[in-house]
């Protein structure tokens, strides 16, 4: 039988990847100054999300979820919002328009900075202290001091998620993520490319859509001068979410509203515990990576537990194989879903099966790989006749050089240039821009 579930339920678990802080009082303290905080988002508008999920789930529409890998506090203003919030922008009219499919549109944005770490220790010149966990539990800088877990950050890490969310809802709806402003979403550093080219000849054919639009008196939209846009990030602080734990007063569920949706990583989604047990019980809509170890009774037993209800717009299934495993580990994994009639959001996540270390030490991806892994993804659905969703990257409106390959080629060279991510290796807005069109043609021949 189910055991009951509250917001605390996940404390009787086994959990893993929590930092250990020194003052548990101190803790305590700023888990209760959380709790009486004003959530960030409403019950509402996760159900907006749910029902799109649904959409996406029937095959009706696309999922485009995208952000840094860990926000930072130091990199936190209103241009790297902004920018980052545009390329999501270019990357949904390219689906949009050349494909014809509708994008839901979803950002890692906004509460994005707990990090699960493989190992608990860093090693560096025979010093060893504890792995960086992100901006909200502790700093980069590789010293002692920095390396301590300090409740703190938790404040920090929502006040800056408020200011970033209160940005994002103001471009989406003051009128910035207007399609007629579509032109003006290009980035200033990447005027020179092919890729900027060939994006500039699709707003242009747009333009003229509107034109013609406008004609028929049939331009004046709401869904044409504001965009649907949601938040996620990973659950990982067990304590941070339950603190945003609220019974939606019109329903009556409980919703964690510290994002729309929020998901578990491949590290902490173990069947009997923490993570798992706390996500079972909240009514957004969640996501769970599913990495190369992932087998499918486990998959089987994992649905069961996050959506018994088999609602199509509760559970996204994150694929995160790295390129020349998905054709060995997705198909029997999609083959038992099927087989029991659950009904999932497949996406892809080609980024964190495809991590190398560059000779230079950086850590890097090649886009190349990643280009891969999402074809072989499209490929596998096509083949067993199931929905490829979405994708999953880490990505910034930045111009970085932390992914090596791309239409204007990053080489291993020039990494240090601009390689600026507190985690992993993020695609820059050619790279991001590059990927859009690759999967609108592939969205196109689907639909044909
Ligand atoms: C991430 O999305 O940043 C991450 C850590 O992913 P995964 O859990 O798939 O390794
Ligand atoms: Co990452």
């Amino acid at each position: 039988m189910k055991h009951a579930w509250s917001p605390d339920s996940w404390r009787g678990k086994p959990i893993q990847q929590q930092p250990e802080y020194p003052d548990a009082a101190h803790l305590a303290r700023v888990e209760t100054k959380l709790a009486s905080l004003p959530p960030l988002v409403f019950a509402g508008e996760a159900r907006e999300l749910r029902r799109q999920f649904a959409e996406v789930t029937r095959g009706r529409a696309f999922l485009l979820q995208g952000g840094d890998c860990a926000e930072s506090f130091a990199e936190f203003s209103a241009p790297k919002i902004r920018d980052t919030f545009k390329v999501l922008l270019q990357m949904a009219i390219v689906m949009t328009f050349a494909a014809g499919c509708p994008v839901v549109k979803v950002g890692r944005m906004a509460g994005q900075f707990a990090k699960p770490r493989s190992a608990g220790n860093e090693t560096i010149d025979g010093i060893s202290l504890p792995a960086y966990r992100g901006d909200i539990v502790n700093g980069i800088d590789f010293n002692a001091a920095s390396r301590i877990p300090d409740p703190e950050r938790l404040l920090e890490a929502y006040h800056q998620s408020t200011a970033t969310l209160n940005l994002l809802r103001a471009f989406a709806q003051g009128g910035f993520a207007d399609v007629h402003q579509v032109h003006k979403w290009n980035l200033d550093f990447i005027a020179n490319s092919a890729l900027t080219e060939k994006y500039s000849q699709l707003a242009g054919r747009l333009d003229e859509t509107l034109a013609f639009m406008r004609a028929c008196g049939l331009d004046d939209a709401p869904q044409l001068r504001e965009a649907s846009f949601f938040t996620a990030h990973e659950a990982l602080l067990l304590n941070y979410e339950q603190a945003f734990v609220r019974e939606d007063s019109l329903t009556g569920d409980w919703y964690d509203c510290s994002a729309h949706m929020l998901w578990i990583g491949d590290r902490t989604r173990q069947l009997d515990g923490a993570h798992v047990e706390f996500l079972r019980g909240v009514n957004n809509p969640i996501g769970v990576k599913v990495g190369p170890s992932m087998d499918p009774e486990e998959l089987l037993r994992l649905i069961a537990l996050l959506n018994p209800d088999n609602d199509p717009g509760r559970l996204n299934l994150i694929v995160r194989m790295g390129a020349n495993k998905v054709g060995e580990h997705l198909p029997r994994l999609i083959q038992a879903v099927e087989s029991e009639g659950w009904r999932v959001l497949w996406s892809s996540d080609p980024m964190h099966g495809n991590t190398i270390k560059a000779s230079s030490g950086y850590k890097t991806r090649d886009f190349a790989q990643v280009l891969s892994e999402v074809r072989d993804f499209f490929q596998v659905h096509k083949a067993e006749g199931t929905h490829a969703g979405g994708i999953h990257i880490e990505m910034t409106g930045q111009n970085v050089t932390e992914c090596i390959g791309g239409a204007r080629p990053i080489t291993e060279a020039g990494l240090s240039d601009r390689y600026h991510t507190h985690c992993d290796p993020r695609l820059n807005a050619d790279q991001s821009l590059e990927l859009a069109f690759m999967i609108a043609e592939t969205l196109k021949q689907a639909r044909r």
